[in-house]
């Protein structure tokens, strides 16, 4: 029988008889949790995710509104983190909110197995439109961990089945502190040894070039020489292993969770020049920077690079819901056309992928940037992001600022003159997070780097209130 849920009522505390009963409902009614309940279900019941659950302190959101968060006490946080880097246009967008709401009157799901739906045609044929020339197809899942996951096996599959196979090229060159997803092929191309080395032995071999650190250059290499040197090592990878190399696979400008590693200018392109010289795919995984983040719809038009495959997730839908891409070029995707019989076909799917919900969000997104002039409105909110970060750069504490559109990071060290870091394990950049949190402003560190990273909607005003929040737990934290 169906369980009706009692209408919304505000939280109460555990009050004694406050509880819900715990025995048969007479009504059916299933009354809704206390406040209480909720903390504990949290800690106790869900698992989650890259989060110590002994030390969980729950924060749980109940509302939204443009960019600010307002927890289960009422309690109003800005989002700085844009729920995790994929936030766009603010939460409850009213363009946003509207679509889903007309797609559910019309179906919900359709399976992408052999069918389709006019809502996910447009939003492959919109995609198409405004991607990097000459990728022409797309290939829908659900995540980032899988928009990465179907290129590396179309990269493969594409060298067994062209015209010339070339079955030994099956292996990769991925980055130094690379990060592509949680999946196991994913995974095997990421590098952060933190997140990553307890898998391995569920892991493929790939090469690795050095992550392009322009903070922590090599000894005897000056910054000025640091495009050539870190082009280099990888183009001598390249010229060396080309003949089994499938791929290469790259964040595009910035290695998002190496801890927000701004690439020399030039690399990239550098890079996908090599790769074409020595008939190596090139992977551009921008499920973090992709639509806008950088300033660019696309940080690959930075440099002019249309890669073989493109990754895209997270802003895809505004942050709304998940649904990722891999585009492909005409050249990628002529490889799998061929009789059924010759089993050319592309054996991988999830269920959801393509799911019309998201893509009639995403296809509001896409009207959302034009109607609202979204590129063009971030240029004064990145110079703004750029005055911050040069003040907060003269903390004595800071060893470095790193920024690219509208993306930021503040990196903290024990000692500015040498670099040296804080031990990870004394988390100082969650330490300046919780003070920031308090300030009413959540942001999320990646070990000791503080990310900026609000959704592109973020006002001037916002954008200064959590830059001084940030500010004032540098100050409160490291200073105090
Ligand atoms: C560059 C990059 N690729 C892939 C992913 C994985 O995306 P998802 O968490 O949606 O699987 C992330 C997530 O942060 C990312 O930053």
């Amino acid at each position: 029988m169906a369980v009706r849920s009692r209408a919304k009522q505000p939280l109460g505390d555990d009050r004694p008889g406050d509880a819900n009963p715990s025995g048969p409902m007479a009504d059916n009614v299933r009354p809704e949790p206390t406040r209480a309940e909720l903390i504990r279900w949290d800690r106790e019941i869900v698992w989650h995710a890259f989060t110590q659950m002994s030390e969980y302190e729950p924060l749980i959101i109940e509302r939204a509104q443009g960019c600010t968060l307002i927890d289960i006490d009422g309690r109003e946080y800005l989002d700085g983190t844009a729920s995790v880097w994929c936030n766009v246009h603010g939460h409850r967008h009213p363009a946003l909110d509207a679509a889903i709401r007309e797609q559910l009157d019309r179906v919900a799901h359709v399976t992408s197995l052999g069918a389709s739906n006019p809502t996910t045609i447009k939003l492959a044929k919109r995609l198409v439109d405004i991607a990097p020339p000459g990728l022409g197809h797309v290939f829908f899942s659900d995540s980032g961990a899988t928009a990465v996951e179907v290129a590396i096996k179309m990269a493969l599959q594409y060298w067994r089945q062209r015209p010339d196979p070339r079955p030994e090229k099956n292996t990769y060159l991925a980055l130094g502190n690379a990060y592509h997803g949680d999946t196991l092929g994913s995974v095997s191309v990421g590098g952060v040894e933190r997140f990553h080395a307890m898998f391995r032995p569920l892991l493929f071999d790939v090469l690795r070039a050095p992550a392009p650190d322009m903070y922590r250059l090599p000894p005897g290499v000056a910054r000025e020489d640091a495009l050539a040197h870190y082009l280099g090592e990888a183009e001598r990878i390249i010229e060396e292993n080309h003949q089994r190399l499938a791929a290469v696979v790259i964040e595009p400008l910035v290695q998002a969770a190496a801890g927000m590693l701004v690439h020399p200018t030039g690399y990239l392109r550098g890079l996908a020049e090599c790769a074409r010289r020595h008939d190596v795919l090139l992977i551009a995984d921008e499920v973090a920077v992709g639509f806008g983040r950088t300033g660019a719809m696309f940080a690959c038009e930075h440099e002019g690079v249309t890669p073989d495959l493109l990754c895209l997730g997270k802003g895809l839908t505004g942050g709304y819901l998940p649904v990722a891409a891999t585009l492909a070029t005409d050249k990628i995707w002529q490889a799998f056309l061929a009789p059924y019989t010759e089993s050319k076909t592309f054996y991988h799917g999830h269920t959801y992928g393509g799911n019309p919900l998201g893509a009639a969000v995403a296809l509001a997104s896409l009207d959302v940037f034009e109607a609202e002039q979204t590129l063009a409105n971030l240029k004064p909110k990145i110079a703004r992001l750029a005055e911050h970060l040069a003040r907060i750069a003269g903390h004595e504490h800071v060893g470095d600022v790193r920024q690219c559109g509208l993306l930021g990071a503040i990196e903290l060290v024990r000692n500015r003159a040498t670099a040296e870091p804080y031990p990870w394990d004394e988390k100082w950049g969650l330490r300046v997070c919780d003070a920031a949190r308090e300030q009413g402003v959540l942001v999320r560190p990646l070990g000791n780097v503080l990310v900026v990273m609000p959704p592109l909607a973020v006002s001037l005003a916002e954008l200064d209130q959590i830059m001084h929040a940030i500010e004032a737990g540098i100050v409160a934290v490291t200073e105090g």
